[in-house]
């Protein structure tokens, strides 16, 4: 087992990453919010696989136990969900000193967040994250949120888990799309950190993908490095943008196509394409770096291409991200694997141009 500690401005906290470590989960959230009420909050493919292993821990520690099941699906990750969530926290009578834990993927992590982030201005929130993509990117970090309308993470804050468990013996049991879908975030870690972030995403993807070659290092790197960027900027007022990279135009793809088709990491994957690709025209990026990202998203067996949707319509989208400002979209860029460039201008033609590029590849 690894354990790293993220020192965010606003909170320090400690990260669990190893095979079992979910059974340690109870005396852990013990130990740092002291006795009290614990709701876990799951999905209905989590819960029957490790809410029982996660709830024995706790009631085995003296926390009085309770556990709320929600339907899987981006979905879920509303304010009318949020609402129903705070309504079951008033009738179990919980206060500020118990604790919410998130037993899932991203979707239970963001939701489970921005409702410990706000109810009574906020409660004990601790991530157990159960997908690849939450272990290495979702559940560190502190950006919480739902969906409105379009508006992917539309309303949201940032809020710091009090605790993270990551359990890389629950990615047994997640099934191999989604395991693909969590490696888009660690190749997305890889090309901004280059070096041996990028070198175990590359050794990801040339093993056959399966939940066994997800090692330790990995999850651990990919955290690490995100923690680094998170300690320096932690309400993105700068650096933490880097983490963006590939979803400005990941997000607008994700809601063309209903929050549905495509999930989470194929969408951002499709991003990094397109950000791979502007960054040769605009960020100098040489052909061998964009080739090298590339070869890393096929060899994850990531998508390639668009269907189904019309490029002016991902664009207009593009322009309904929260991160658009008055004067247009700013991107962030590659100049060589490993260098991100922030804050870069990309002219409307462009926009569209690498759009339709993803639409006939
Ligand atoms: P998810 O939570 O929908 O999980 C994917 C699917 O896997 C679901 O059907 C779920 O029920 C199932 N599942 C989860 N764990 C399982 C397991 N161990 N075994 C079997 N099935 C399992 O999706 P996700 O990909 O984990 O997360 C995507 C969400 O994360 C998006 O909403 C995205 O916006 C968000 N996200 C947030 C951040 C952040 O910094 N807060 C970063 C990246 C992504
Ligand atoms: N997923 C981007 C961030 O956490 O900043």
């Amino acid at each position: 087992m690894k354990r790293l500690t993220v020192r965010a401005a606003s909170r320090s906290y400690p990260i669990m990453v190893g095979r079992g470590v979910l059974d340690e989960l109870g005396a852990a959230v013990r130990k740092l919010r002291g006795a009290g009420r614990v709701v876990v909050l799951s999905d209905a493919n989590v819960a029957p696989l490790y809410l029982g292993r996660a709830r024995a821990g706790l009631e085995q520690a003296g926390l009085d136990v309770s556990e709320v099941v929600l339907p899987a699906g981006e979905r879920e990750k509303s304010l009318a969900r949020a609402e129903e969530l705070y309504g079951v926290l008033y009738d179990r009578g919980l206060r500020r000193s118990d604790t919410l834990v998130a037993l899932g993927g991203g979707v239970i992590g963001d939701l489970g967040g921005f409702v410990a982030a706000t109810f009574q201005r906020g409660i004990g929130f601790v991530q157990a994250p159960t997908t690849l993509l939450a272990q290495v990117d979702a559940s560190v970090g502190g950006k919480v949120a739902v969906d409105f309308r379009a508006g992917k993470n539309y309303v949201g804050t940032f809020y710091q888990p009090n605790l993270v468990v990551a359990d890389l013996a629950t990615l047994d049991t997640l099934p191999e799309r989604e395991l693909r879908s969590g490696a888009a975030e660690a190749a997305k870690h890889g090309l901004l950190a280059g070096g041996p972030v990028l070198r175990r995403a590359q050794q990801l993807a040339r093993a056959p993908l399966v939940a066994g070659a997800v090692t330790q290092e990995l999850v651990a790197g990919s955290i690490r490095y995100k923690a680094g960027v998170v300690e320096r900027d932690e309400q993105e007022s700068g650096l933490r943008a880097v983490l963006n990279l590939g979803h400005t135009i990941g997000h607008a793809i994700e809601a063309a196509t209903g929050f549905r088709r495509l999930s989470h990491g194929e969408a951002v994957a499709l991003g990094l394409r397109a950000a791979l690709r502007l960054s040769r025209e605009l960020a100098r990026l040489p052909e061998s770096d964009e080739a090298a990202g590339h070869a890393l998203l096929d060899e994850l067996g990531l998508p390639s291409r668009l269907d189904g949707v019309r490029a002016e319509e991902v664009r207009a989208l593009i322009h309904r991200d929260k991160k658009a400002r008055q004067d247009g979209v700013r991107y962030v860029l590659l100049r060589r694997l490993g260098f991100p460039v922030l804050g870069v201008r990309v002219p409307p033609e462009l926009e569209l141009e690498v759009v339709e590029w993803l639409r006939t590849r």
